[in-house]
């Protein structure tokens, strides 16, 4: 089983990768998070954002698995996959899903906890998808919440509407605004029947039967590594493990199954909600930098906050990972610059740290940064390394040599096709 991990804070362009590279899987399986993903993908020349469903969706004999570390809202898995059948019926997705029944199931009132988290000022804001993402791993983990399979127990309708009255109560405490009881428990129920028409099974079983019989399975991350819930930036973080280790878990697939680990970074840096971001560009430079990347949520819509590439952020996030191939995504975006900066390590204090560590203070990282020649030319018609100019290849040789992985691919623009395979040798 390969793994592919965003190295960043979220947005590195994971969709676009795993859509380039899925036809040489057999199955693709998401293994964290839920609707608060949004993986963009052009397909027949529309750019689609899958938030719930892997990526594997536009590739007709690709197995798609949603794995039991996934948190699953069936109201949005139903309007995903009706937007996926508008746009090309013939995809057939609901035919090549399994969905696990470990998952857990995010509950109508979940997203209206996020809500009022966020919003009331006796708690945290954490900038959140308001997708109630939080709230469903917080109640996996009380060992209060209903799972995938649980929607065929006859006790399902009961314990359900037990537990949606008891939070609905507790949110009514909080004064929050919130749709008539019976509307919330009905919607939801009807989108039960949906999912029941599904395929709910043990994916675990199935992935490591695949494995066994030699077929190539791609564990898709959701989120980045600076993100996951006990390695991120705590507590900006999302809720889930996010990290290649989180693939095993997340799919109940072994260690010792293991082969390559794709992570991907951008050439420069974005980052949505709060939490430190010590190589943070702002005012007009940033704008320029926001707008030319077109750096807005691709499942909020928020501006998202931009900044130089962070190597001991990313050097960390590859140690964790354990990244055998880098992805280089968006360098296309830096175009037409006389100078690129990249953070090469932080001073505190007076000490030298050529690794990010969650223990420094944000308002002490002073980020070191080296300026580089930029470059100037068309990634349109870039199809080899060939291609590339001197600037560009020094770029990529010096983020190579700083963090001591290969970058095998670069990705020249959004669509599936806009990527060269780079030769491993470019290290030496
Ligand atoms: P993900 O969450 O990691 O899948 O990334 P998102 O889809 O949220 O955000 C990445 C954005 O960058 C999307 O709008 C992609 O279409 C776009 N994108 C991906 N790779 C490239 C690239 O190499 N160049 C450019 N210009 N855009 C890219
Ligand atoms: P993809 O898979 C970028 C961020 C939110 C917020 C924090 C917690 O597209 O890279 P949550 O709703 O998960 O409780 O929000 O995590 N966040 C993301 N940022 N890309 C994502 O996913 C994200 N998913 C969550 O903005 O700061
Ligand atoms: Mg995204």
């Amino acid at each position: 089983m390969d793994i592919l991990v965003g190295l960043q804070w979220g947005d590195e362009g994971k969709g676009k990768f795993i859509d380039h590279i899925c036809s040489q899987y057999d199955v693709v399986a998401r293994f964290n998070g839920g609707a608060n993903a949004g993986h963009s993908i052009y397909y027949q020349q529309q750019k689609i954002t899958l938030k719930l469903l892997p990526s594997g969706v536009f590739y007709p004999k690709t197995l798609n698995v949603i794995g039991t570390g996934v948190v699953v809202n069936p109201i949005q898995l139903q309007e995903e996959l009706g937007l996926l059948m508008a746009i090309d019926p013939t995809l057939e997705v609901s035919k090549r899903l399994l969905l696990s029944a470990k998952a857990h199931l995010v509950l109508p009132t979940h997203k209206y906890f996020d809500i009022v988290f966020e919003e009331n000022p006796a708690y945290r804001t954490i900038g959140t998808t308001k997708n109630g993402i939080a709230p469903a791993y917080a109640n996996k983990i009380l060992r209060q919440n209903l799972r995938l399979g649980d929607v065929y127990r006859p006790q399902f309708e009961s314990e359900f509407r037990a537990m949606v009255e008891r939070q609905y109560s507790e949110l009514e405490a909080f004064s929050c605004v919130l749709p008539p009881y019976a509307v919330l428990v009905d919607e939801f129920l009807a989108a039960v029947e949906f999912l029941k028409t599904l395929s709910i099974v043990d994916t675990e079983l199935y992935v490591n039967q695949a494995l066994k019989e030699g077929k190539k399975v791609l564990a898709e991350g959701a989120q980045a590594t600076m993100l996951d819930i006990d390695h991120g930036t705590y507590p900006y973080v999302t809720s889930s493990s996010t990290i290649a280790g989180g693939a095993c878990t997340g799919l109940g697939v072994s260690p010792t199954k293991v082969g390559e680990i794709f992570g991907v970074t951008k050439a420069y840096t974005t980052r949505v909600g709060e939490g430190v971001f010590p190589t943070e560009i702002f005012g007009a430079e940033a704008e320029e930098l926001r707008q030319k990347g077109g750096e807005f949520g691709s499942n909020t819509k928020r501006p998202r906050r931009v900044g130089w590439l962070d190597l001991p952020a990313l050097k960390y996030a590859i140690m964790m990972n354990g990244v055998t191939q880098l992805i280089l995504t968006k360098a296309d975006i830096l175009n037409e610059r006389a100078e690129v900066l990249l953070c090469t390590h932080y001073e505190v204090d007076g000490a030298i740290h050529a690794y990010f560590s969650t223990n420094l203070k944000e308002e002490h990282i002073n980020p070191q940064f080296k300026v580089m020649e930029g470059w100037d030319f068309d990634f349109q018609n870039v199809i080899a390394k060939e291609d590339l100019p001197p600037s560009f290849i020094a770029f990529l040789h010096f983020i190579e040599q700083e963090v001591e992985v290969p970058v095998t691919f670069l990705s020249t623009g959004p669509k599936r096709e806009e990527i060269i395979e780079l030769p491993v040798s470019i290290l030496n």
